[in-house]
């Protein structure tokens, strides 16, 4: 393990606590309760692995089509988390960021994301991106509304449109690519994450579900991407 390429940013859809609750025959929402453990755990083990950023995805835009107690489930861990993280990131000396249209939240839950922001701003170990009301599709959108409106004002022209230009407008701005992404639970999708970013990725998915996963299993993921030969179209 000692030689392991680390990826420099890691990307994580964190898929299956409902069926890890169903199993149980608990609540959909303890496997949520046990999912954001292992979210805490994970920021820990991804920073002392070198990882430099990690981005899960924790609330999407079809996310809200859930049932009312279960999203009222995951907003009250949200509330905690923003709270709980304050004190997970200065221990571990890491940056939070969220992308994601993040309005549509309770007025408390908002403050508490800006006041995570801000707090850790200086944080250089890591970062770790959470992904809330995020849709990548949505996301495009919105940057392309401003790129737009910045056209429209004058402050930029359809001939300096590149792709780093693009980049710029995305929630993710300044953030590399992801190197690697997993998904746990079996399922092999991309479930509208990060479409843009992931355009050279190498993907990997886990049948563990989302509260079983462990440092093990990261490590496992991240083996399994050092025995790949990254292509990003140039000659073989
Ligand atoms: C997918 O499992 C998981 C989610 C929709 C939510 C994930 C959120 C967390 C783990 C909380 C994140 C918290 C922080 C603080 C970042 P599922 O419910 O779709 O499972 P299923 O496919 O088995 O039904």
């Amino acid at each position: 393990m000692d030689d392991l390429r680390i990826p420099a940013h890691v990307a994580i859809i964190m898929d299956g606590n409902g069926r890890w609750a169903k199993k149980r025959n608990l609540p959909r929402k303890m496997g949520h309760v046990e999912g954001c453990k292992v979210v805490e755990q994970t920021v820990e083990d991804a920073a002392r692995l070198g990882i430099q950023y990690l981005t899960v995805y924790a609330f999407s835009t079809e996310n809200w089509k859930r049932s009312k107690d279960e999203i009222s489930a995951l907003m009250q861990l949200f509330r905690y988390y923003t709270k709980r993280l304050l004190k997970i990131a200065a221990e571990n000396n890491v940056r939070v960021r969220m992308i994601g249209e993040r309005s549509r939240f309770p007025e408390d839950i908002v403050k508490g994301i800006n006041a995570l922001e801000s707090t850790t701003r200086g944080n250089t170990r890591m970062t770790f991106v959470i992904a809330v009301n995020y849709g990548s599709r949505d996301e495009i959108r919105r940057g392309m509304s401003r790129m737009m409106a910045d056209c429209r004002d004058g402050r930029v022209s359809p001939e300096e449109v590149t792709e780093e230009l693009i980049s710029s407008y995305l929630d993710t701005a300044g953030i590399p690519d992801p190197d690697l992404l997993i998904r746990t639970s079996g399922e092999e999708r991309l479930s509208n994450f990060l479409l843009w970013q992931l355009a050279y990725s190498e993907f990997y998915f886990s049948d563990v579900l989302w509260p079983d996963f462990s440092k093990e299993e990261l490590v496992k993921a991240i083996e399994v991407y050092n025995k790949r030969e990254r292509r990003f179209g140039d000659a073989k």
